[in-house]
């Protein structure tokens, strides 16, 4: 919608802190982590950690999930102004998710899909977009882009598995692109290279990337850093995450420490002892002493 290479949303993981040090990395757009629209509707206070902040708001788009039409829509009205676009999250597998028809059960009722997106465009102003998988049990792309496009939806990013799948298996790039609006792919991006293949394979707009930017923000530069650079990093990232989440942040952060070090020499045991960290002086002493071990 906005570039070529995107965060794609992550729950539990693409937060402020996390979206600032992509964004600086060269991420041209990122999405909030999913939020339910039943939660928004309800004015929960909650919910505000999840906005946009107001510097990245031009490239930010705010994902809401949920099963009701009429719920989405008056949630998409409620965050309109609050994120560059709204995304409705019709991909997740997750069974919670799922039970209450909600993300990815959307693509086994594709009349409801259609009719949410219709909703939700009635009432805003801004572009909007859905996030989908290539089916729920089997690959039915080409009816589900046909459905999001009927619907009026401004854009499609599609993560090249099927819900049933979950994370096994290899994401497919290889996507029918009818090239209505632009479409996007997710799913196994990992490396520059992948980016462009996956570009080159379905003939896409771009690529979200996921799981291949934890604890390696510079996927979106395509260059390798130092040593040197990486603590500069890693530091970066626990002061900023300290900064929105405060005395949790030691424990937050353990979700990146495994990217962090990934390939690093003695890492196991590094890693063996920062997952215990609770304090944040001994967890920036930690990664400083390590670091500069390595660099020696
Ligand atoms: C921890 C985690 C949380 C995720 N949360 C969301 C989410 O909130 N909304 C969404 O649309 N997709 C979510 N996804 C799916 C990713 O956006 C992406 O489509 C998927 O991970 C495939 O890309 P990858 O193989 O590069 O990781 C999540 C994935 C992971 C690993």
């Amino acid at each position: 919608m906005i570039g070529k290479i995107g965060l794609a949303p992550m729950a539990g993981i693409t937060n402020w802190s996390f979206r600032k040090i992509c964004f600086e990395f060269g991420a041209e757009f990122a999405y909030t982590e999913m939020i339910s629209a039943e939660s928004i509707i309800r004015k929960l206070k909650v919910n505000e950690y999840y906005f946009p902040h107001g510097e990245e708001k031009n490239k930010v788009a705010v994902q809401i999930f949920g099963s009701d039409p009429y719920v989405m829509a008056e949630a998409a009205k409620f965050v309109e102004n609050k994120g560059a676009w709204i995304d409705i999250n019709a991909g997740c597998p997750v069974r919670k998710v799922v039970r209450k028809g909600a993300g990815s059960a959307l693509l086994k009722d594709l009349k409801k899909l259609k009719k949410v997106i219709e909703e939700v465009k009635k009432v805003v102003n801004c572009k909007v977009s859905v996030k989908v998988r290539i089916g729920f049990e089997k690959d039915e792309f080409e009816k589900i882009y046909d459905t999001v496009v009927e619907a009026g939806a401004d854009m499609i990013a599609v993560h090249g598995r099927t819900a049933k799948q979950m994370y096994s298996g290899k994401a497919i790039w290889n996507i029918k692109n009818k090239g209505y609006i632009p479409l996007y792919i997710s799913g196994d991006i990992y490396t520059w290279d992948d980016i462009e293949n996956a570009i080159s394979a379905s003939n896409a707009e771009g690529v979200l990337v996921a799981r291949g930017s934890i604890g390696n923000p510079w996927i979106f530069s395509g260059k390798v850093p130092t040593i040197k650079e990486k603590l500069e990093i890693i530091l970066r990232h626990i002061e900023l995450l300290y900064s929105e989440v405060g005395e949790k942040a030691p424990v937050e952060f353990r979700k990146f420490v495994s990217g962090y070090t990934k390939g690093l020499k003695g890492a196991r045991d590094f890693r063996a002892r920062v997952m215990r960290i609770n304090n944040i002086k001994q967890l920036v002493k930690e990664f400083k002493d390590y670091f500069l071990s390595l660099e020696n």
